[in-house]
C-alpha cells in the first residue's frame, strides 16, 4: 500500500511526479504529497483525498528537475494533511512504503532531538536517517538507518544540502529504479514510469540507489558500486491506460480473453500436454497440496482445490494467509505449498511463504507481477500472464489465477496418469470453447446492464450455491460489496438457514449459482426457502440445468451460461457476475477503479 515515486533529469518533475503518483493511485489514495526542489530548497505540497486534489493545490509549470511523490493508504495516523508523506524532519524529507515496526521504541529515542508532528511510522524513519546524516556520509548514514529499523519499507529520500540527488532504500516493500538517457526514476511499480521507459532495475535489502542528474549509482551493503541486472517490463504500455473504457475495470474484464490467449500461447501454444508439461513443474511427488492467498487469490484457491481433488485426485486444502500463520505446520516433504498473488507483495502471503519456506516446505508462487517478492522467493513460480492490472477490484488476474489452477489440475492428473494424452489434449482444446464463450458474454454486455438496474437500490444481496458453486459466491459477492458498497453475504446455499436466513427479508435479492446439475435441485430448493421469506431471486445457471429444471418461474431474472468443460466452467460463470457488480456501481455512482478504504497491494499485515 501507498504508491511512491520519485525523478531527477530535464523535465518539470511536478509534472512527472502527479502522472506517476496517479498511475500508482491502485496502492492508494486517503492522501498524497510532493517535495520537490526548487532553487535548492525543498518545497512540500500535500493534500488529503485523491492524487486529483494534490495536483489542484499545485502549478506543474513550475521549474524543478527533482522530486519524490507519495500517495498514501493510511496506516498509522488518519489520512491528514499532516500524516501524509513526504514528511520533512531535520534536513531530511522521506516517502515511505511499508510499516516501520519498532517506531515507538525509535520515537522514544529521539524525542529529545525531535520535535515530531505526525502520528506515523514514517516521520520517526525519518528521524532516524536525519540523525546518522548528521555525523555520516548519506550513504554510511543510511546504511546504519537500515540496521536500526524494522518493519518493511520503500524509502525514497532527498537531504536539504544535497538537494539534486535522491536516495532510495527498500526491504519486504517494493521499488523499481530506472535510468534513461539523462533521467532517473524510482517508483513503486513500474506503470508508473512506463509513458517514459520500459526498462529497470530491482533494488535488494541492503543496497542504496542514489539518483541524481549524473545518472543512477547503486550500492551494495558494503557501500562499493555494484552493476545490476536491467529487467524489461513485458507488458504494453496501453495496460496503464483505459483505451476508451470509462473505467478500467471495464478494460481489464474486457481483457480477459487477452489474457486466456496469453496463457495458451506462453504455456501450451498448441494445445498439447507436451508442451504444457515442459512449461509446469512436475507435481506427481506430492500427496497433498495446500494453497494460500488473501481475498479474490483465497477464492481462486477455492476453485483451485476443487479442481484438483476432482481431477488430480490431490487432497488440497486452501487458508487465508492471514491465518496461516497462527497455525501449527506438519513439515511433509510430500506437501506443496501454493502461494496466490497478483502483486506477488501482499505482506500476508509473503510471510506465509517464508514460514513455509523455514519449515522446509516446497513452495510455488501463482503470480502475475513479474520479479515481485513471492515470485522472487517461491522455489518454483508460474506467472499469471494477466497484465497490468490496475483498478483495485481484480477481475482479470484472478481469472488468470483459476485458469492457472485448471491447468495444474490437468498436469497433474496427466502425470497421475488418470487422464490419459488424448484427454489431456482434450481438455486443453477446451479452452477455446472458454474463450468463445467468454467473447459472447462480453458482446452481450447489456444484459448485465439491465439486470443492474434490477438491484441497485437495495442494501443487501446474497449469493449462495453449493460446491465449486460457493466458492464462486464468495468472488461474485466480494466483487459486489468491494465496489458498489452494498452489503453481500456469500453462504452454502445449504448452511444459510442456519441462522443468517434471519436476514432475508420482502425484496431482498437473492442470487443463486448452479453450475452442477448433481447439485442443482439442492440449491433451487435452498432458493426457494429464501423466495418463501420474500426474496427476490436471480438465477446464474448453465443452459441444460436451465431446461431441465428451471421450468417454473419462482425467479425474477436468469443469467444462463453454456455449458462447458467443467474445468473451465467457473471462469465463465464469474465473468457476468463481474460484469454486473460494475454497472451495479456504476448505477449508484461510486468511484468503481479506487473503490474507498481499499488498496490493490496490500503490504502491511
Ligand atoms: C487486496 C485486493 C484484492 C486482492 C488481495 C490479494 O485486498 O484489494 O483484490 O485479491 O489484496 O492481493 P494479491 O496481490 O496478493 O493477489
Amino acid at each position: 500500500m501507498c504508491g511512491i515515486i520519485g525523478y531527477v533529469g530535464n523535465k518539470k518533475c511536478l509534472e512527472v511526479l502527479i502522472n506517476g503518483l496517479k498511475s500508482l493511485e491502485y496502492r492508494g489514495y486517503d492522501s498524497s504529497g510532493i517535495a520537490y526542489n526548487q532553487n535548492n530548497k525543498i518545497k512540500i505540497i500535500k493534500s488529503t483525498g485523491k492524487v486529483q486534489e494534490l495536483e489542484n493545490k499545485i502549478d506543474k509549470n513550475i521549474l524543478s528537475d527533482i522530486g519524490i511523490g507519495h500517495t498514501r493508504w493510511a496506516t498509522h495516523g488518519i489520512p491528514s494533511v499532516i500524516n501524509a508523506h513526504p514528511h520533512h524532519i531535520g534536513k531530511t524529507t522521506i516517502v515511505h512504503n511499508g510499516i516501520i515496526e519498532n517506531y515507538i521504541e525509535l520515537k522514544k529515542e529521539l524525542e529529545k532531538k525531535y520535535h515530531f508532528q505526525s502520528e506515523t511510522d514514517t516521520e520517526v524513519a525519518a528521524a532516524i536517517i536525519d540523525y546518522y546524516a548528521q555525523n555520516n556520509n548519506k550513504l554510511e548514514a543510511l546504511k546504519k538507518a537500515m540496521k536500526k529499523i524494522t518493519g518493511s519499507y520503500a524509502i525514497g529520500i532527498i537531504f536539504d544540502d544535497e538537494p539534486e540527488t535522491i536516495y532510495a532504500i527498500r526491504k519486504d516493500s517494493p521499488m523499481i529504479i530506472a535510468n534513461k538517457d539523462n533521467e532517473s526514476f524510482i517508483a513503486s511499480d513500474i506503470a508508473a514510469i512506463l509513458e517514459y521507459t520500459n526498462e529497470y532495475y530491482l533494488l535488494d535489502e541492503g543496497e542504496i540507489a542514489k539518483l541524481s542528474k549524473n545518472g543512477l549509482t547503486i550500492y551494495n551493503n558494503d557501500l562499493q558500486e555494484i552493476k545490476k541486472k536491467i529487467n524489461i517490463y513485458q507488458g504494453n504500455i496501453n495496460d496503464a491506460m483505459k483505451n476508451g473504457y470509462e473505467h478500467f475495470m471495464l478494460k481489464e474484464i474486457h481483457d480477459e480473453i487477452n489474457v486466456y490467449e496469453n496463457i495458451v500461447k506462453s504455456y501450451c501454444p498448441n494445445y498439447n500436454i507436451d508442451d504444457l508439461i515442459k512449461n509446469f513443474p512436475n507435481f506427481s511427488q506430492y500427496e497433498k497440496i495446500k494453497i494460500i492467498g488473501c481475498g479474490s487469490a483465497y477464492h481462486a484457491g477455492m476453485v483451485g482445490k476443487y479442481l484438483l481433488e476432482n481431477y488430480a485426485n490431490m487432497e488440497t486444502s486452501v487458508e487465508m494467509a492471514s491465518e496461516y500463520r497462527y497455525e501449527k505446520i506438519f513439515p511433509n516433504k510430500k506437501e506443496l505449498i501454493i502461494l496466490i498473488s497478483q502483486s506477488g507483495e501482499t505482506a500476508d502471503t509473503l510471510e506465509a511463504l517464508r514460514i513455509a519456506k523455514k519449515n522446509n516446505l516446497d513452495t510455488l508462487g501463482i503470480v502475475n507481477v513479474n520479479s515481485s517478492s513471492i515470485a522472487r522467493e517461491s522455489d518454483n513460480v508460474i506467472y499469471c500472464l494477466a497484465g497490468c492490472e490496475i483498478a483495485v477490484a481484480t477481475t482479470k488476474a484472478y481469472l488468470a489465477q483459476v485458469l492457472i489452477l485448471s491447468l495444474i489440475a490437468i498436469v497433474s492428473s496427466y502425470n497421475k496418469k488418470i487422464i490419459n494424452k488424448d484427454q489431456a489434449n482434450s481438455y486443453l482444446l477446451d479452452i477455446k470453447k472458454l474463450i468463445n464463450n467468454t467473447k459472447e458474454i462480453l458482446d452481450n454486455e447489456k444484459y448485465y446492464q439491465n439486470l443492474a438496474h434490477k438491484i441497485y437500490q437495495n442494501n443487501i444481496t446474497f449469493f449462495i450455491g453449493r460446491g465449486i458453486d460457493y466458492s464462486l459466491c464468495m468472488e461474485a459477492s466480494l466483487k459486489m460489496k468491494e465496489i458498489s458498497y452494498i452489503h453481500s453475504e456469500a453462504y452454502p446455499a445449504g448452511e444459510l438457514k442456519h441462522g443468517t436466513i434471519s436476514l432475508i427479508e420482502e425484496n431482498t435479492p437473492v442470487f443463486g449459482i448452479i453450475t452442477e446439475e448433481e447439485i442443482a435441485l439442492k440449491t433451487i430448493s435452498n432458493l426457494k426457502e429464501t423466495k418463501a421469506r420474500g426474496s427476490k431471486i436471480y438465477i446464474i445457471t448453465t443452459e441444460k440445468i436451465y431446461q431441465k429444471y428451471l421450468n417454473d418461474n419462482f425467479y425474477e431474472d436468469v443469467i444462463i451460461i453454456k455449458e462447458i468443460n467443467p474445468l473451465f466452467q467457473s471462469l465463465i460463470t464469474i465473468t457476468p457476475l463481474q460484469l454486473l457488480a460494475y454497472y451495479v456501481a456504476k448505477l449508484r455512482g461510486e468511484d468503481i477503479d479506487k473503490p474507498r478504504n481499499l488498496a490493490k497491494s496490500v503490504t502491511v499485515e
